[in-house]
């Protein structure tokens, strides 16, 4: 299998041969399709602590980042009886069971990460959502609970970016109203998702926003040092909830002296893809895909990330 890896985080990604990984009972080999790219890819090029823990519980041998991966099933694992060879699925590998990252022509991961793909969902289309689906979905379902209000409100900080996107649509699917925080060059995008925008370049957003509230979830894709957690809560109802999406040692006193403040981690798994590729097919959840690399730029992607500019999402293309 050929994978994208580097000796260091100053060392530019490059692509290398490496052996198959073995396969368990409950695992599958999928050949990748598409691969998405998150923030956290990067970040844990550059150490703290996903990269500690990596080193610590991880697959060892190069460090090969990536999650977001869809593809087809080359090979299935004897215990696994819900998907088949040739299946199209979309997934997310977890180096917490030694799995390696999904920058690479093939991924072995446990069959219940993998949902399978309908005909009318393209690999490109899936691959944008693992991570970002995957959290939306802890942010507004389980954890904000939209199922079970009614006429909900939502506030999403970082409207535009990778989770931000699926955040919007999900809250419409749920028959919330939602509003989004935005530039000016992303209102029109915001809008056609079926939010408010909120334009963060032409004033407070967090003060137009308090003229909307109060909101049952707020959703801070951005971070607290730019929408400052205590603003936030101040706009949520009784039973409100802020997520932080990202998340820094700042937060951890809010987030253990009020239980209304929490941080969510996005694990794509079977269960939360599913209604996500459900919508997809639907029409209901649309992707936007700024740019498609080849697996060997992967570098170029990591800088485009980086700049914390892209609108949707990043994609990369394997070899072969
Ligand atoms: N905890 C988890 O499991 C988890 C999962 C996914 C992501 N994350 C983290 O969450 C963050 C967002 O991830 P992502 O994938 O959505 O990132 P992304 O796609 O790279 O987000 C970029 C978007 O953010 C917008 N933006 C930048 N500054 C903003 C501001 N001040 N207000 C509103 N929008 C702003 C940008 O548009 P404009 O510049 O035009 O505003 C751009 O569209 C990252 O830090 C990532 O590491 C955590």
């Amino acid at each position: 299998m050929i994978v994208a890896t580097s000796r260091s985080a100053s060392t530019p990604l490059a692509l290398v041969e490496l052996p198959p990984r073995p396969l368990g009972p409950l695992d599958v080999r999928v050949k990748t399709r598409s691969i998405g790219v998150n923030p956290v890819d990067w970040k844990m090029r550059e150490g703290g602590p996903l990269r500690l823990a990596h080193r610590f519980v991880g697959p060892g041998g190069p460090l090969v980042v990536g999650v977001d991966f869809s593809g087809e099933i080359v090979e299935r694992g004897a215990s696994v009886r819900d998907l088949a060879v040739g299946q199209a699925v979309v997934g997310g590998t977890d180096f917490s069971r030694k799995q390696r990252g999904s920058y690479a022509t093939e991924v072995v991961v446990r069959a219940d990460q993998c949902a399978p793909l309908p005909s009318a969902v393209t690999f490109e289309q899936a691959a944008c959502l693992p991570v970002p689906g995957a959290t939306a979905h802890r942010a507004l379902v389980e954890l904000g609970r939209l199922q079970e209000r009614s006429g909900a409100r939502v506030l999403v900080l970082g409207a535009s970016g990778g989770v931000g996107l699926v955040c919007l649509q999900l809250a419409r699917a749920k028959g919330a109203d939602a509003w989004g925080v935005c530039s000016a060059r992303n209102v029109a995008l915001v809008e056609r998702m079926g939010a408010r925008a909120l334009d963060y370049t032409a004033g407070d957003p967090l003060l137009e926003a308090s003229r909307a509230g109060p909101f049952d979830v707020i959703v801070n894709a951005v971070g607290t040092a730019t929408y400052a957690g205590a603003r936030a809560r101040a706009l949520l109802s009784p039973s409100g909830v802020h997520v932080l999406v990202a998340v820094r040692p700042h937060d951890y006193p809010a987030m253990t002296l009020s239980s209304r403040t929490t941080a969510v981690l996005g694990r794509p798994c079977r269960a939360n893809l599913a209604p996500l590729v459900a919508l997809m097919a639907k029409g209901e959840l649309e992707v936007l895909v700024e740019r498609v690399f080849p697996l060997a730029e992967a570098e170029a992607a990591h800088a485009l990330s980086r700049a914390g500019k892209v609108v949707g999402k990043l994609l990369l293309e394997p070899p072969g």
